[in-house]
């Protein structure tokens, strides 16, 4: 499932010592297996084999260039959601035949960069989105390729935030609208409608909101054909689910045996966009205990990382699990892991059984290589931590933990305040 495992009690990351990585770069930072994010690629590429998708990895979850750049080598294309990102992919060498682009945000800037750039679709989100391609694709003298993203108005059972295919949320168009512009599609000469995108939500455990989504996608694809619409693509987008305590998500052989049946036949060329399978379980957040503190009441362990690194927690109430990096035979205590950011949502664990650790203590955050690092922020004037890419026995700082001076770029007082 992920390379990262205990060696004479020594936590190791493929064949390298977490501690060395601490000692060389300093924590905290994250860690990042070549191999996990590898395998885990192959597993997905391996179970769709028969309908041989084009798999889009959705770099939002983990947008570090050598972690594009090992996927990318691989073969896969890249899920973007913004003119950076889409920058980011050229920067990784990713085909832009193979790039597709999601958000419903997309500004005109961005969408002439797509389209000069030359992305296989856009996922559409609106009508009014679609103006603006068309009329962008216009002024520049392209046509662009266009999915539109269906909410199909189903639950997701995730955390509310990270749930989208319910017409409370901002995502995707409604099955009547979508109708509408698929018989409108002469009013935008500039784009060609050929596809269907959905995604429903992220950390997604059980395949039955897949499936059900899906079916009513297929359903509503046939009633398109019927009708003499031309669909080329169905980009079926992530939201698999990994395990960060207990969950028992499907595997990707058990969601392709659940899907494949659905599309088998359609004729339609399949798109994937997983982020967090493929990432989540490949890297870790590595962060060094500073201080004990016991109120009578409580027990912190403070740490050098805080939420600006790691915001999970605080934002979604995820569970990440914590583990010293050396194991000791020292008894659990019940303890709140904290960082040192000013706000009584700066942590990691609350009440949490860990084994006895002191200053200096290394403590590694699991199942963090999906939206960690990418979701961290300045806050409080702490630089962004290093991001570390271990390959066998070799490790490389692959993004550099941010200095003072990084973080004061471009900052000025104006004129009238000096
Ligand atoms: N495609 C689209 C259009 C998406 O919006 C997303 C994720 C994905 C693919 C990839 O989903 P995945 O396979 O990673 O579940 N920050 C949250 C997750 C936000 C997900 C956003 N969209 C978290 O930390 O749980």
């Amino acid at each position: 499932m992920h390379d990262f495992h205990f060696k004479h009690n020594e936590l190791y990351c493929e064949d390298v010592r977490v501690a060395d990585v601490a000692h060389k770069v300093g924590t905290p930072f994250y860690l990042y297996s070549y191999k996990t994010i590898a395998d885990h690629f192959l597993k997905i590429q391996r179970a769709f084999a028969p309908l041989s998708p084009l798999i889009c990895y959705a770099m939002k979850a983990n947008g570090n260039l050598a972690v594009l750049k090992s996927l990318v080598g691989l073969g896969a294309g890249i899920d973007i959601v913004s003119g950076g990102e889409l920058q980011k992919a050229l920067l990784a060498k990713a085909d832009p035949t193979k790039i597709v682009f999601a958000s419903v945000g997309k500004t005109d800037e961005e969408i002439a960069l797509a389209l000069r750039t030359g992305i296989l679709l856009f996922n559409v989100e609106s009508q009014p989105e679609l103006e603006a391609i068309n009329r962008v694709a216009h002024t520049l003298g392209k046509r662009a390729q266009v999915a539109l993203r269906i909410n199909p108005d189903v639950p997701a059972p995730t955390h509310e935030y990270i749930t989208t295919g319910s017409l409370k949320k901002k995502f995707g168009i409604d099955l009547r609208t979508a109708r509408h512009i698929f018989k409108q599609q002469a009013k935008y000469p500039q784009v060609a409608i050929n596809g269907i995108h959905v995604h429903i939500g992220s950390q997604i455990t059980s395949g039955a909101p897949f499936v059900g989504a899906l079916k009513k996608v297929m359903r509503f694809i046939g009633e398109l054909r019927s009708e003499g619409m031309r669909i080329e693509y169905l980009d079926i987008g992530g939201g698999l689910g990994i395990i960060y305590k207990n969950e028992q998500p499907q595997t990707a052989a058990e969601y392709a045996v659940n899907v494949m049946p659905i599309l088998a036949g359609s004729k339609l060329k399949i798109i994937m966009e997983p982020g967090r399978f493929i990432v989540g379980n490949a890297g870790i957040f590595v962060t060094k205990v500073l201080y004990i503190k016991d109120n009578g009441v409580k027990k912190f362990v403070i740490v050098d990382g805080g939420m600006n690194d790691l915001i999970r927690p605080t934002l979604y109430d995820a569970y990440h699990e914590i583990v010293p990096v050396k194991k000791t035979t020292a008894g659990k205590a019940k303890v709140d892991v904290v960082g040192p950011i000013c706000e009584s949502g700066d942590f990691f664990a609350h009440d949490r059984p860990l084994a006895k650790v002191g200053p200096g203590d290394l403590l590694a955050v699991m199942s963090a290589g999906a939206y960690g690092y990418v979701m961290s922020s300045n806050y409080n004037v702490r630089g962004r931590c290093a991001e570390v890419m271990v390959k066998g026995n070799r490790f490389e700082v692959t993004k550099k933990k941010e200095e003072f001076k990084d973080l004061m770029k471009g900052e000025t007082v104006p004129s009238f305040i000096k």
